[in-house]
């Protein structure tokens, strides 16, 4: 049993790595901004929730003392602008790793695991991709008195995924689909996956110093992603690809939607193929897309949803 601190354990990569914690018997320390984010944390046996300002350098090296292993998963999608990034990106993905790293040295913590994203480089064509580059060169530097390793996930699919589960939700209410970046590749990787990759490299001298990539077993466009999460959700829309300046176009028009859907930053990120060759790690078996998927999608399916009616209305259960 060890002690744990996993920041941005709240959220819904977190959430999957903290449960798959506690079942090794693990003790999981999570920070959140706002502990009401983390209460379904709560009902785990070995978790303790900690409402803090993680960028606080002092509050950091309170939180790590005494913790065998701290694991950063803090990560924004959305940020203003900026050169190379705007602010909330610098902070979140270049200047909290730069803390952590001194708050484990100051605590004495000798491991960290720290979530990057598949095509992160200082030189990539989005301020998301550039930030988190800058992030893996920090955690990288510290190589010399730390045991890191980085991992770098495609897009992670997932019940709670802000993904799949957005392109169900817009075919519901929208008769049709306007789509940019069609063509944009991404290799799906699923949740608890990417959970058990971290927990295994935990303890694994061999992934010290490493970078791993995170990714699915099948690369799909984007466009292939909505319709199957359209397909599967009972809603299939026809859906009109939008070609480069109308995609951009799109984009921008979407930064002063509420909600933040998509932006500009978003448009250049997809520029990039989301893909990768690399194997899982560890052994791990990647699980496909189509194995999982439905099983969250098919809640907002007219037969599920008819069915589960049925049910509630005490007439016999029917598998829809
Ligand atoms: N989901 C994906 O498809 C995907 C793909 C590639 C890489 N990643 C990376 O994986 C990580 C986790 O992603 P996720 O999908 O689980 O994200 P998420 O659901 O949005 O969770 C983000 C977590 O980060 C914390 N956080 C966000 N902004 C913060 C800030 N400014 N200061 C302190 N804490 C902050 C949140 O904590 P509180 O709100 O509780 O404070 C939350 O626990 C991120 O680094 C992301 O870039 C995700």
């Amino acid at each position: 049993m060890a002690d744990i601190v996993v920041l941005g354990g709240s959220g819904f990569i977190g959430r999957h790595l903290v449960e798959r914690l506690v079942r090794d018997h693990h003790r999981v320390r999570v920070p959140t901004r706002r502990a009401e984010r983390a209460k379904h944390l709560l009902v785990l046996p070995t978790v303790e929730v900690v409402e803090a300002n993680v960028h606080d350098a002092a509050v950091l090296r309170r939180l790590f003392q005494g913790a065998d292993a701290v694991i950063n998963l803090v990560g924004v999608l959305q940020d203003g602008r900026g050169k190379p990034y705007g602010a909330g990106f610098a902070a979140a993905h270049v200047e909290l790793p730069s803390r952590v790293i001194e708050a484990c040295r100051a605590a004495g913590v000798p491991r960290l695991l720290h979530m990057s994203a598949l095509k992160a480089a200082s030189d990539a064509p989005s301020a998301y991709l550039r930030s988190k580059g800058d992030g893996e060169a920090v955690v990288v530097g510290a190589r010399g008195y730390l045991h890191t390793t980085i991992f770098r996930p495609s897009v992670v699919f997932g019940p709670e995924d802000s993904f799949l589960n957005l392109f169900a939700r817009l075919q519901r209410k929208l008769p049709v689909i306007a789509l940019g970046s069609p063509q944009a590749k991404f290799q799906p990787v699923y949740v608890c996956d990417v959970a058990e990759a971290f927990a295994r490299s935990l303890w694994r001298e061999d992934s010290y110093g490493r970078a791993y990539d995170l990714v699915g077993p099948a690369v799909y466009t984007l466009e292939e992603l909505v319709r199957y999460a359209g397909t599967v959700s009972g809603h299939p829309r026809p859906i009109l690809p939008l070609g480069p300046r109308a995609s951009y176009l799109q984009a921008m028009l979407m930064e002063f939607a509420p909600g933040k859907l998509l932006s500009r930053d978003n448009y250049y990120s997809m520029k990039v193929d989301n893909v990768s060759d690399a194997p899982l790690p560890f052994g791990i078996r990647a699980t496909p897309l189509e194995a999982v998927a439905p099983t969250y999608l098919a809640a907002g399916h007219p037969r599920v949803r008819y069915f589960t009616f049925r049910n509630y209305a005490g007439r016999t259960w029917r598998e829809p």
